[in-house]
């Protein structure tokens, strides 16, 4: 699923859900003016629009063409260059960024060792890494439904291969700890407001490039009402109000990944 296109569908409602978080990894990276910033998995610009509003001068590093558009359109004069790449293939010079920020998107990177080398090789020797990831529960349990029925219909685990918990600390440490990273978290929570279970649903996966990904293939193997019905069921006895609206909590990991001997900022 790291393949899929997320500038199909409608990413930008889930991209508003992330704005919270984006707030707390920007502060948490305590930018100063003229510090450069890469935002990798940059989505429409949730992380690189608040750096750049605080005065850095920042590369939004995106694999989706559309959504780099988006970025540079809502750029508007800020310091933002919007450019192709991914987490494991960053178009930017050795030791070339003072921080390196992802909100809940290096998490998708299929290779993690080649992510953090590269987050490592552009990182300037003080350079930071701040990351978002998922911990479970709330919204990962529903999509956690779509994943399973993927992975039944593909036959394989594949999708998990070399894969690791972004949410786990000491996954954390072991991944950065050999690039001379140390990390230090911090569990936050958010909620994903919907009017109904229904709503949710199609805002938030159906709609979601991984919805449009996956739904064709759920659907030819006559596995999407069963999908849907699980998901809305989940929604409905868990997260649902009496007046119907949905309150779906989701908590996440904030990481902070400092070059041991320099000055943790956070
Ligand atoms: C959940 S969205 C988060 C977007 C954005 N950071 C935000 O706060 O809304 C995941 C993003 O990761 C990007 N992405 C997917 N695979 C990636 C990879 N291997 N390297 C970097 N970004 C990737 C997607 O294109 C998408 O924009």
């Amino acid at each position: 699923m790291s393949q899929i296109d997320w500038g199909q569908g409608t990413y930008e409602s889930t991209a508003k859900d992330l704005a919270p978080a984006a707030r707390e990894l920007v502060a948490a990276a305590q930018l100063q003016p003229g510090e450069r910033v890469v935002d990798v998995g940059a989505g429409t610009g949730n992380a690189a629009l608040l750096a750049a509003d605080l005065g850095a001068q920042v590369t939004a590093v995106e694999p989706a063409a559309r959504l780099r558009e988006v970025i540079q359109a809502a750029a508007g004069d800020r310091d933002i260059t919007a450019v192709d790449g991914t987490a494991a293939a960053i178009p930017l010079p050795d030791a070339s960024a003072d921080v390196l920020l992802s909100n809940f998107a290096v998490i998708f990177a299929p290779d993690p060792q080649a992510a953090a080398a590269e987050f490592a090789r552009v990182a300037t020797p003080a350079g930071r890494v701040l990351l978002t990831s998922w911990l479970p529960g709330g919204v990962d349990e529903v999509v956690g439904i779509l994943a399973r029925t993927m992975r039944e219909i593909t036959g394989s685990g594949e999708a998990m291969e070399g894969r690791i918990d972004w949410h786990d600390p000491k996954a954390l440490s072991e991944l950065f700890g050999p690039f001379g990273f140390e990390v230090s978290s911090t569990v936050h929570d958010l909620t994903f407001r919907a009017a109904s279970a229904e709503e949710y649903w199609t805002t938030r996966i159906a709609q979601h490039p991984l919805g449009v990904a996956t739904f064709p293939l759920l659907e030819k193997a006559g596995r999407l009402d069963e999908v849907r019905a699980l998901a809305l069921e989940k929604i409905a006895t868990k997260w649902t109000r009496p007046d119907g609206a949905v309150e779906l909590p989701a908590r996440y990991l904030l990481a902070v990944a400092t070059r041991r001997g320099t000055t943790a900022r956070s």
